[in-house]
Order: structure tokens, then sequence, then C-alpha cells
């Protein structure tokens, strides 16, 4: 893993953060070099990127060739897609239904689908896709939130054998609301050329600073399991979560 200074980014607040964010994104995949490039990222959960989806469709939506992009996620909660739990209907709401993507370049989880079967298929779709790199599909790049408890994705305390396992998309549970979930796995997310956590809130702030700090402590959290292998690690914070990064 590379984990150089200059994967740290710190922004005053959330939304300056977005904004910081979009613009790296757009940096990232507005790449001269190599005009017809696919890329792909999956997107990560949660509430943390709404504020960079609605700005990255309201200020980049018309200046990306999404045509060229294929969108993944990193876990979906085992909901119908219209259910406001659901992952793919966040991204949806604030960023896909705003921007000209062909909706065969959107691969959603399935969350209304048996779990375990749609792991499989899920698993198939990105073997399908994603170009591989040592037989595992290598995505350009991976978005991730953090829980105030060190989760990342869906891979939860406790529940060690994910962590672990050698495939490339599991099936797990949040041990708070027992709600199914779905998720890629560290062997995937760790063979990702690029992997950005965005991260805000003081709440997060301890964790955070463990994690950045490597300290022993940081190793039951499996965001802390999150170390590219020929990739690049990223840290997107507000200054909320970047309280107890001096400490
Ligand atoms: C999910 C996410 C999860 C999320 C963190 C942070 O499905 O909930 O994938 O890993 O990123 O729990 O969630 P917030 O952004 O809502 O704080």
């Amino acid at each position: 893993m590379r984990f150089s200074e200059n994967s740290l980014f710190v922004a005053p607040t959330p939304v300056k953060l977005a904004e910081e964010l979009a613009g790296w994104f757009y940096s990232q995949v507005f790449n001269h070099s190599n005009a017809s490039k696919q890329y792909y990222i999956a997107l990560s959960g949660g509430t943390t990127p709404v504020l960079f989806f609605n700005y990255l469709a309201s200020y980049y939506g018309n200046y990306i060739d999404w045509s060229r992009i294929h969108f993944f996620w990193a876990d979906e909660r085992c909901v119908s897609p219209d259910d406001n739990e659901s992952n793919y209907k966040t991204a949806y709401v604030n960023f896909l239904s705003k921007i000209n993507i062909p909706a065969s370049q959107v691969h959603r989880i399935r969350g209304e689908e048996d779990p375990e079967q749609e792991a499989e298929r899920y698993a198939q779709e990105i073997r399908s896709v994603v170009p591989e790199e040592d037989n595992i599909p290598r995505f350009d790049l991976i978005l991730l939130g953090m829980g105030s408890d060190g989760h990342t994705a869906s891979l939860f305390p406790h529940q060690s054998e994910l962590l672990s396992s050698e495939k490339l998309v599991e099936t797990s549970e949040n041990p708070v609301t027992h709600q199914r979930r779905i998720t890629l796995t560290p062997r995937l997310i760790n063979n990702a050329a690029k992997v950005v956590f965005q991260v805000t809130g003081f709440a997060k702030a301890g964790i955070v600073g463990e994690i950045l700090q490597q300290k022993p402590e940081s190793a039951q959290y499996s965001a802390s399991k999150i170390k590219p292998l020929r990739g690049d690690l990223y840290w997107f914070i507000d200054a909320g979560a970047a309280k107890e990064l001096f400490r």
C-alpha cells in the first residue's frame, strides 16, 4: 500500500470536502493520455456521499464523458431499490438521475433478491465487466465511508471471517439493526488502483486518528484492513473527523 503525504485531504466543512472530492474525482477520470479508457468505479453507501454526489452532478455532470464510466457499489442493504435505505436509491436520486450515463453501465446490487444468490451473481457481474489483475477484478476507484464503529462497506465489527474471505462479494448483517447486507470483500477492495475514504464528523475522529496514525488498537476496525496491495489509499476528511489526528 502506498500512503504518501499527498493522500490526506482535510477540508473545513462537509460541503467543502464534497467540493474538493468532486474536483479530485474529475481530475482522476479526465485522463488526456487515453481518451478511450473505460473507468470502473464502486460507490460508497450511507449518507456521507450525498453532498459529493450532488456536487459532482451539478458542477461536473456536463464535463465528464459518462459513457466511459461503469458504476458499481461497495455494498448494499438487502432492500428493494425504491426503499429509502437503498444505497442505489441514494446514488440515483442525488447523482445518477442527473447525469447522462447508459443504464447498462450502472451495475446495482439487487438488494431485493436472496442475499446469498445475489452475492454470487454480483461477483460474476463484476468478473464479467471489470478487467482483472492477478486474477482478481481491479477497480480503478472505490469510494468508501466509515461508520462510527470503524466499519467500512458492510464489513462490521466481529465479522472477521469476512475480512479473510477468498470471495469477491459476501453477505453480512448489521449487528445493531440485523439488516442483511451484501458487501465487497477486502480481497476485492484491496486489488483496486485507488481507494478513497470520505469521512466527516467529530464522532469518527478518534478512529480516524487511530487508523491514520496506524496505532495498534486500529486493527480491530475493518476500515484499517483496507490497504491496496498495488494501489493508492486516500482519505478525504473534514475538520471534525481530523480533530484527533495529532493527539
Ligand atoms: C452503508 C455504507 C457504510 C457507510 C458507513 C458510514 O451501506 O451504510 O456502506 O459503510 O459508508 O456506515 O455511513 P454514513 O455515511 O451514513 O455515516
